[in-house]
């Protein structure tokens, strides 16, 4: 986009990627060991249905709550909902005390795996401890019910115990990946106005430590309003302090009593808020809440995985910086007293065999995952998990873009024994809990669809005037009722929310998720209808990588588009204008610009490829057109041009690139 220039036409693809979702044909059936045993039964599935309402009410009944809700969804409102409005709860004692109450103490939460393959098993009762003096810890640091707490960290246990602790004490907490930059960081600081951030000196990364610190160093500088930061020791490399400010986690918080009182909030009590990308350049801060997110998240842990608490191992690889992390890996597993893997490090260090070597290692029996990170083992060859016991898998679980049939037979094939289901789940950042997946034990799995929406939750795909389509069809993927664990609004922006969420069909929720319904009425992902892209599983805006690109000054006009990738699912594209100061340099410019984007935001928003050119194709009104750009990105023969101002320009560019 030019720097005036900020409109975009949508994208609608995937057409393409449906015809080669299809080319697997192949049904499996639940194993029969499964189906005889399976949590969710058809006759959960119709009694959820029939009452939506009295199912999740009955659903409730999974927390332990200071006071019973009577109410269930208010809806008096639209689109504001509350849930269990008039109960009062602790998150923190539930994912914690009550088990240790329940006798379960010496359960183990987390088997914690470092990247160095140091380890610590940490049980109900020591998590419990170590939350409990973390929560004393904030309070002595002056921060108050209500009060947003930053968190920067790596994947360790103090992670979780940060925002346990926060929980504990009713105060908000706002994670932003460790892979973010300083100046993500601080965007997301000041807009929901966090006085005390929880980070770390650093984290190990293939057996090297990174620092984190200098990150948020940076972002105070731009945040005055950061009057205190709490650092974990994690790698021990010299790290700089800021008097006054700073202070090290075992020096305030190891000193605390193990005692604390839960209070009981607010069912509708902000539990978090978490930053992701929208179609514009603005992250929204996604606003989370008690109640209904507890219980959203813990009863679609326990249905879609089919959780025994008393005997999985479950291990969630998804970043606790992104919302897999925060429903799948911190809240449901411990709010369902279960035994989850947290591991640190990357899957190839020291070897290729790493998760194998740790699913072996801990007997993990349920693993969920990223189709990208599938399709890179695929890659390494199945040799390498072949070297590993993987018999303890019952269940897999894959989640952040559509699961490509070769995908799924290779996970089916070389890592589930062709004996575990593969659940697919739909979801987003705004929904909190899996919305469309296909129940183990009770549905026949398709490969590349995830199927049905979870128990008591309507799903339905719409056309462009919110008319649901015949099976056969595809339109726009909708949400038909209110959900528990659905966001509440935008942190300080309700507007935002009525408009991106609810204003393009009356009555629905749109999830900007294009999706089509085969001919037995099972739903299919095409990828999303807005300038949003999936890179490896995260969301990125093209709107702010553009904005990060213009913001350099050798770049006139930037356009970026999401290319398909045969590993990463898309892989981010940007055609560039230069200024006249960059001629003759432009292979430099190209490297700097990449690295500009890499700071600006995160080395995770590097576009794949930049491409200098003369000119952009827009319409006459000025709309930059993705659909042309996409086709050069993907080396396609360019579609039609006949809306452009001037039709010659998509030659000009494909004559250019061949020049450079
Ligand atoms: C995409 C991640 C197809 C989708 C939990 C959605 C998926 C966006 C799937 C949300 C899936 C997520 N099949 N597409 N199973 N899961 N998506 O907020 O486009 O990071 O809108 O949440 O990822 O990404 P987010």
């Amino acid at each position: 986009m030019s720097a005036d220039q900020s409109k975009t036409e949508p994208a609608k693809d995937g057409a393409e990627t449906l015809s080669n979702l299809l080319k697997e044909d192949r049904t499996f059936p639940p194993p029969a060991e499964m189906a005889a045993n399976a949590n969710v039964t058809p006759e959960l599935v119709a009694r959820a249905d029939a009452d939506p309402e009295a199912f999740w009410a009955e659903q409730a009944k999974r927390l332990t709550w200071g006071t019973e809700p009577t109410q269930i969804l208010d809806w008096s409102n639209p689109p504001f909902a509350k849930w269990f409005a008039d109960g009062r709860l602790n998150a923190a004692h539930n994912a914690l005390d009550r088990h240790v109450e329940a006798g379960h103490g010496d359960r183990i939460a987390f088997h914690f795996e470092g990247d160095r393959g140091d380890s610590r098993d940490i049980t109900y009762a020591e998590l419990t401890d170590e939350v409990c003096k973390a929560a004393n810890a904030l309070t002595e640091l002056g921060v108050k019910a209500g009060d947003r707490v930053g968190i920067y960290m790596p994947m360790i246990p103090e992670t979780i115990i940060a925002m346990l602790a926060c929980a504990r004490i009713g105060a908000p907490h706002m994670v932003v990946f460790a892979g973010f930059s300083a100046d993500a960081l601080a965007s997301r600081i000041t807009d929901c106005g966090v006085e005390v951030v929880i980070t770390a000196d650093g984290q190990f990364r293939r057996g090297e430590p990174t620092a984190l610190k200098p990150a948020v160093d940076a972002a105070c500088e731009q945040c005055p309003g950061v009057r205190s930061v709490l650092v974990v020791q994690r790698t021990g490399e010299k790290t700089e302090m800021v008097e006054g400010r700073d202070v090290w986690w075992h020096d305030v918080v190891d000193r605390q009593s193990s005692e604390h009182t839960p209070e009981m909030f607010d069912a509708e009590h902000p539990l978090y808020i978490m930053y992701t990308s929208g179609s514009t350049g603005k992250p929204k801060g996604i606003l989370h809440t008690t109640g209904g997110y507890l219980v959203g998240t813990a009863f679609t842990h326990w249905a879609s995985f089919d959780l025994k608490p008393e005997t999985d191992v479950f291990w969630c690889a998804a970043d606790v910086g992104w919302v897999t992390g925060h429903s799948y890996l911190v809240y449901a597993p411990l709010v369902n007293g279960a035994t989850s893997v947290l591991y640190e490090g990357t899957p190839n260090s020291p070897h290729q065999g790493r998760w194998w070597e740790i699913v072996d290692k801990y007997k993990v029996s349920i693993l969920y995952c990223a189709p990208t990170a599938i399709r890179t083992f695929m890659k390494w060859g199945h040799e390498i998990p072949a070297k590993y016991d993987l018999s303890s898998l019952r269940l897999l679980g894959s989640v952040g873009e559509p699961i490509n049939p070769e995908a799924y037979i290779w996970f089916r094939t070389h890592i589930g024994r062709e004996n575990c289901p593969i659940v697919d789940t739909w979801w987003q950042t705004e929904t909190g809990m899996h919305l469309i997946a296909p129940m183990p034990g009770v549905a026949e799995a398709k490969p590349g669809s995830a199927q049905h929406a979870v128990p008591g939750v309507a799903v339905a795909v719409v056309d462009e005037e919110g008319r649901e389509v015949a099976n056969g069809e595809g339109g726009y993927l909708v949400v038909k009722k209110p959900w528990p664990a659905m966001l509440r609004t935008l942190w300080g922006d309700d507007q935002r929310y009525v408009d991106t969420y609810w204003s393009r069909f009356d009555g629905l929720y749109f999830a900007g998720d294009g999706a089509k319904l085969d001919e037995d009425g099972d739903i299919w992902l095409l990828g999303r209808v807005d300038d949003v892209m999936n890179v490896s599983g995260h969301r990125m805006s093209t709107t702010e990588i553009e904005s990060a690109l213009v913001s350099h000054d050798t770049v006139a006009e930037a356009a970026v588009v999401g290319a398909s990738d045969p590993t990463t699912g898309q892989a981010i594209v940007a055609f560039v204008i230069l200024r006249e100061s960059a001629t003759g340099r432009e292979e430099d410019v190209v490297e700097e610009l990449r690295r500009h984007v890499a700071t600006e935001i995160s080395p995770i928003a590097k576009p794949r490829q930049i491409m200098v050119v003369d000119e952009l194709p827009k319409t006459r009104s000025g709309k930059i057109m993705r659909r042309l750009l996409r086709d050069i990105a993907e080396n396609r023969e360019v579609g039609d041009v006949s809306t452009l101002t001037d039709s010659t320009v998509m030659d000009q560019i494909a004559k250019g690139l061949k020049r450079g």
